[in-house]
């Protein structure tokens, strides 16, 4: 059975109201450097990307999330829950085959193939159900 080989926490995702006032917060009360920031209509996030250290295979960041919907994934999320961690984010060598052997496994998939994720990037998410209730992404970091 195959097993993705987790290299690294690419980000911890933070679900926030106001993304201005929560990036202010950040850059005031850590060192901290904002690698981007991009609107992912798919996902109905506007997003910013602060990295907080180097890792083998990429960086190691905070993204913070804040909804272009109320109906969207983290709008209904903050409705429910407030602001706070949203997901958890590995890093992976490859994506599609990490989701294959987790399907294999029997995990619940949110995604069965790979999407869009920030800076070029393939992403994917396993339900929390799966994962001891922590919704969990792997990222394969963008081929330059
Ligand atoms: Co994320």
């Amino acid at each position: 059975m195959t097993r993705p080989l987790l290299t690294r926490i690419d980000h911890v995702g933070i679900a926030v109201r106001d993304l201005e006032t929560s990036l202010a917060r950040y850059l005031r009360d850590f060192d901290i450097e904002v690698l981007g920031r991009e609107r992912n209509e798919e996902q109905g996030v506007e997003e910013v990307m602060l990295r907080v250290a180097e890792a083998p295979g990429g960086a190691s960041c905070i993204q913070l999330l804040e909804p272009l919907r109320p109906d969207s994934p983290v709008g209904t999320f903050l409705q429910r829950r407030g602001e706070g961690l949203h997901h958890v984010a590995y890093g992976v060598v490859d994506v599609a085959e990490a989701l294959r052997g987790l399907a294999a496994n029997g995990a619940r998939l949110v995604d069965t193939t790979p999407r869009h994720g920030f800076g070029g990037s393939a992403i994917a998410f396993v339900h929390p159900s799966s994962v001891g209730g922590v919704l969990t992404e792997l990222v394969q970091a963008a081929t330059s």
